[in-house]
């Protein structure tokens, strides 16, 4: 479904992407694993067309979309819930959602009843303004605003950063139902070992490049990576 073939990501002079190629498959929740500084965010924001790539291609659905601007990798059916969430502190939630359907013209009532069912806090906070929420749920709103636009994938960077561990479990139980829903999932994470957990396939990245792959299940038993980022 997604393919990145060779990709190099420049910021000037750092060399922040360097050479990886990796793909995702239909249905599946793959996630991209490493220490600060790796490249993770790097890579979901060129895949988002955020930042623009030095060389190599991104393919999905069987198209070439490297090099296009946000707005068409969203119409495509890729969406990005960026790190640190990023949702709009004065908006309320119901317009924090809507902002998310920006793209589609036709009746999105029914997905905002989806959103809704997944995350029924939000419903009952829909006047409320999203800077006067809890993190966790300002978590479930970006990602309930990412659902909005009816993602074929989406694309999570650090849903668990700063969450007290009760949350995280129920931000993790939310990626598998969202997954359970037909999409797509692309998850970028500190938190290796939830992620390992939820993960079909996992990418391990150092400085820029992978250095490791294999089943979430099998890294999870591995012992470079159980040394390096379960703490065991
Ligand atoms: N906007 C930027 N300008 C310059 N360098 C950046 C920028 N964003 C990230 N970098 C650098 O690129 C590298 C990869 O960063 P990033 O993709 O954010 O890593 P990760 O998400 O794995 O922590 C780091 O060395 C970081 O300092
Ligand atoms: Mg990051």
């Amino acid at each position: 479904m997604f393919e990145i073939k060779n990709l190099f990501v420049n910021y000037g002079g750092i060399e922040a992407v360097r050479d990886i190629s990796f793909s995702v498959e239909e249905g599946k929740i793959v996630t991209l694993i490493g220490a600060n500084g790796a490249g993770k965010s790097t890579t979901l924001r060129t895949i988002a067309g955020l930042v623009k790539a030095k060389s190599g291609t991104i393919e999905f659905m069987g198209e070439k979309i490297t090099g296009k601007d946000p707005a068409s990798i969203v119409g495509k059916g890729i969406t990005l819930v960026p790190e640190g969430r990023k949702i709009f502190p004065d908006l309320t939630v119901l317009e924090n959602l809507k902002i998310g359907a920006y793209l589609r013209s036709d009746d999105i009532s029914k997905d905002l009843e989806w959103v809704y069912s997944l995350f029924p806090r939000l419903k009952e906070r829909s006047w409320q303004y999203g800077g006067t929420l809890s993190g966790g749920e300002q978590q479930m709103l970006a990602v309930g605003r990412a659902l909005m636009s009816r993602p074929k994938m989406i694309m999570m960077d650090e849903p668990s950063l700063g969450l007290a561990p009760l949350i995280v479990r129920d931000i993790f139980s939310i990626i598998k139902e969202i997954n359970k829903e037909g999409v797509t999932i692309l998850l970028v994470e500190q938190n290796a070992n939830m992620a390992l957990q939820v993960a079909d396939m996992a990418y391990v990245m150092e400085t820029g490049r992978i250095t490791l792959s294999g089943k979430g299940s099998e890294l999870i038993d591995n012992e470079d990576i159980k040394k390096a980022y379960l703490g065991k």
